[in-house]
């Protein structure tokens, strides 16, 4: 029986389309579940959703002079359509603004409630008095009370770079409405999380987390674990907290059972799946949960709490990923680095991301970095020059002088064992989530296919007719490395794998394919499958992340 699992990425915000900083996440947990997609041991589904809550998205709305819900409707389309042509394979994208999501909300509030997880009592916050709401630190700003820049956030200083708390701020204004904040009382419901402490001990030591996690876990547990905030007041986009028409869940405590809810909702067309088998707290699946390291502490504190007191399984793993850095820089509209995934998608090959990406991820919790020259160099040299190349090099051949048949037997039967054999250590690099080191692995055995097919020269042999033979053997022998380097890359190229199925005229190709050579086989016309990054590509995508940075005010 192959083990199940159940895989996620962190839902994005519903306020507007996806950037490549959200592509970073979504990129390594598609290839880490493409690789298990293509292991016999392993089934494996991958859900996401979009957030649709919270006062931002409320904020947008009214912008656009649009109801929340259509604005969701619009934003999670459009997501879905850019993480479709990402290659992004999941199984499912719902929304947390749902009737599933509703009626789960319900049932751990309820549950929670019973066991006297739930607190009420009043505290004091900003207040818009002419907007009439309470006001989120974000919509806060003033001057700094070090420098006295103005226009500043609550947290911390751009100009001189003090931290500080919102209250600090002198001369505060609302950023909607430009009146001065006020201190306004209300009563909100909190989450006892403190309550979960020894469980949350007991499970972090239980999992496989990163060393990162843990120490921070660690901190977090010295600092003594607190009551959470879990409601907010009208207006609010969210639903309503039961029996209260003027209060809501706060958007962070119904997100993460978005996740259920995107899974319930697949269960409309996949009736094999059943709840408990995946959520029950007796579930022998796993669920591995892949974030950004700034949802760090929801998912490893909040949400296995929220779990496992509401009687369900509490995540398997919950893997964290660093941020995304563009010319060593965070990502900035005035500098034409704020990159939406629309806009790259308009210049490049949606590969050549997801190779880049590859080559830098790792296990560990460490910001990664996009350079376009880089970048640029990295795609032509690895996939253009090293690996497409061992196929444009052989396949011609192969059509010219053999009708498109390969040869009988596998003439360097040590040669693509090797390359079998390397399979176990490129399988346990994908597993756990080493990809930097599984591509550099797959390289090597692309300059080795290179080097082979340079010492044979087809291309000199073939003109005394004598070694037609062996030029027919060499060419079907290049071509079978350049199919076990698919296997290995499928997970980060699945489009560019999936035309060269069709190219050597095969199923879909699978690990376990790996041990089988391809011979006396028909295959098809080679075309050339990836080109050459230029470096106009790169300027004209520059150029107009640019111009709507500029639009955008
Ligand atoms: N809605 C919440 C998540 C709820 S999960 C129950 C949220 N949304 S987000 O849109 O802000 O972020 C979605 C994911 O993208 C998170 O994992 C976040 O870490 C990631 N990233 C957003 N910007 C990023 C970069 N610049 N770089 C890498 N990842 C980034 O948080
Ligand atoms: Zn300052």
């Amino acid at each position: 029986m192959p083990q199940k699992m159940l895989v996620t990425y962190a839902l994005p915000y519903a306020n507007g389309s996806l950037h490549l900083g959200h592509l970073v996440g979504m990129i390594q947990t598609d290839i880490w579940v493409r690789f298990q997609k293509m292991q016999p041991e392993t089934q494996c589904l991958f859900i996401c959703g979009c957030d649709g809550h919270g006062t931002p998205i409320m904020i947008q709305a009214e912008k656009l002079n649009i109801s929340p819900e259509k604005l969701i409707d619009e934003v999670k389309e459009n997501q879905e359509r850019d993480l479709k042509d990402f290659w992004i394979d999941l199984d499912n994208y719902y929304t947390t603004h749902s009737k599933e999501n509703h009626t789960l909300v319900e049932t751990f509030y309820e549950r929670h409630l019973k066991k006297g997880n739930i607190s009420k009592h009043t505290i004091k916050q900003a207040y818009d008095p002419e907007k009439n709401m309470f006001l989120p630190d974000r919509y806060i700003k003033g001057e700094c009370p070090r420098c006295g820049a103005k226009d500043q956030y609550g947290d911390s200083c751009e100009v001189c770079g003090a931290t500080y708390a919102p209250t600090e701020l002198k001369n505060p204004y609302s950023t909607l409405s430009g009146a001065k904040p006020i201190e306004k009382e209300s009563e909100h419901y909190f989450f006892k999380l403190q309550n979960y402490t020894d469980l949350l001990k007991q499970w972090m030591h239980k999992q496989t987390l990163q060393s990162q996690v843990i120490h921070k876990l660690d901190e977090w547990f010295e600092m003594g674990l607190r009551e959470w905030d879990i409601s907010r007041d009208a207006p609010y986009f969210g639903f309503n907290i039961p029996g209260e028409s003027h209060k809501y869940f706060y958007v962070w405590f119904d997100a993460p059972m978005g996740y259920m809810a995107s899974f319930v909702n697949l269960q409309k067309r996949r009736s094999d799946l059943d709840f408990d088998a995946y959520w029950g707290k007796e579930s022998t699946f796993d669920l591995y949960q892949f974030i950004g390291k700034d949802i760090m502490y929801f998912h490893t504190l909040f949400w296995p709490a929220l779990l496992q007191g509401a009687n369900f399984r509490m995540p398997t793993a919950v893997f964290c990923h660093g941020f995304l850095t563009v010319d060593g820089q965070k990502m900035s509209k005035s500098r034409g680095t704020f990159i939406k995934a629309r806009t790259y998608l308009n210049h490049l090959n949606p590969e050549y991301l997801r190779y880049y990406l590859a080559t830098k991820l790792n296990e560990r919790i460490e910001d990664l970095d996009i350079s376009f020259e880089d970048f640029m160099q990295r795609v032509n040299a690895d996939l253009v020059g090293k690996y497409i190349n061992i196929a444009s090099r052989s396949a011609s051949f192969i059509h010219k002088y053999f009708d498109n048949q390969l040869s009988k037997a596998l003439l360097e039967p040590e040669l693509f064992k090797t390359f079998v054999d390397k399979s176990a250590s490129i399988s346990e690099k994908y597993k756990n989530r080493e990809f930097s080191v599984a591509i550099r692995e797959i390289m090597g055995l692309a300059d080795l296919a290179n080097q082979y097919v340079d010492a044979k020269k087809p291309w000199a042999s073939i003109k005394d007719p004598q070694n037609k033979e062996e030029v027919h053997a060499v060419c079907t022998m290049a071509l079978n490395l350049f199919r076990l380097l698919t296997i290995y890359l499928k997970p980060v190229l699945p489009d560019t794998a999936k035309k060269i199925e069709a190219f050597l005229n095969i199923p879909e190709l699978h690990f376990e394919d790996r041990h089988q050579p391809l011979l006396d086989h028909t295959i098809q016309i080679f075309t050339p499958l990836l080109k050459r990054l230029e470096k106009t590509d790169i300027d004209a995508l520059k150029k107009e992340a640019l111009q709507h940075a500029q639009n955008n005010g």
